[in-house]
């Protein structure tokens, strides 16, 4: 099947995954996290938590938590504490939508030492409503944490990534970004963003060692991913096998196609 006629979502790759455990990829980020600063928003609900407890056990030495909700931050720091993780792990009770954002951002980073190995855009709302019945209230809110907060976050801390010549920055978008299905307009579109952002900061940033990825929830261990679309159901080893067909084609961008 070639790329033009196969389904982005569902045919990407012929072999699709649902549990978390078919792909581990805990080896891979072993590697990548160990002695590592790593900034997660969100990191007091579902995934962001998980992801803070993965960079934990692989030994990443700090890891900076952030979440709108009190004392959630706290949560993962006593199951990082549970695992045995040795990680210095601060928590910080922060909107991402508030005034003082910007303020308190580059007060983490000072607290970080100015240092970021990875920030991971995570903190994100759902917003599902037919388009007839959103309000602009709404909408607003959906696109002040799930683009302004991830455009925010990446101002606030490539700096340091840049003054270390790499780093990686890792936005959460989603499926809904790239199929449109009814009642997801501001979710989905907000992802779209989410995604289309990744790709303008892989075209300033790649030359400067910056690895950018936009991820449907899940992990990434090959290059050849900068800057593209991924899915955590699809599987890397087929992903890796069309490697040179992706970069070749340019393909898993988000882009008009005549
Ligand atoms: N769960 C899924 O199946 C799924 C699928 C696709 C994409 N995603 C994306 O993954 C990310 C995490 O999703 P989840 O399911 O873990 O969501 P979740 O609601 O369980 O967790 C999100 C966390 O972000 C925090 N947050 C929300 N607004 C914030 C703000 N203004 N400032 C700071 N923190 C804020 C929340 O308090 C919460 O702890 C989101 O960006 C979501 O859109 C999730």
């Amino acid at each position: 099947m070639n790329g033009f006629t196969r389904n982005p979502i569902t045919e990407a790759t012929d072999t699709l995954h649902h549990s978390a455990e078919t792909q581990s990829l805990a080896a891979a980020l072993d590697r990548a996290a160990h002695g590592a600063v790593i900034v997660i928003t969100g990191a007091g609900g579902g995934i962001g938590r998980a992801i803070a407890l993965a960079f934990g056990k692989a030994g990443a030495s700090q890891l900076l938590l952030i979440d709108a909700v009190a004392n959630a931050c706290e949560a993962t720091a006593a199951e990082l504490r549970q695992l045995g993780a040795k990680s210095i792990v601060r928590c910080y009770e922060l909107d991402l939508t508030s005034d003082d954002a910007e303020q308190r951002l580059n007060d983490v980073l000072q607290d970080a030492g100015n240092r970021c190995d990875c920030l991971v855009n995570n903190a994100g709302i759902l917003g599902w409503s037919p388009i007839a019945k959103f309000s602009l209230a709404s909408w607003k809110k959906v696109f002040d944490i799930n683009v302004h907060a991830l455009f925010l976050c990446t101002h606030v801390f490539l700096p340091a990534l840049l003054s270390q010549q790499g780093g990686t920055i890792i936005n959460l978008a989603s499926i809904s970004g790239v199929e449109a299905r009814p009642g997801e307009a501001a979710y989905g579109t907000s992802k779209t963003c989410a995604a289309r952002f990744t790709d303008f900061l892989d075209a300033e940033h790649r030359k400067d060692g910056i690895r950018s990825f936009a991820i449907h929830p899940g992990g990434v261990r090959t290059d050849f991913l900068r800057g593209r679309f991924i899915s955590a159901n699809w599987d890397l080893q087929e992903l890796e096998a069309r490697a040179n067909e992706i970069v070749d084609r340019d393909l898993l961008k988000l882009k008009l196609a005549v």
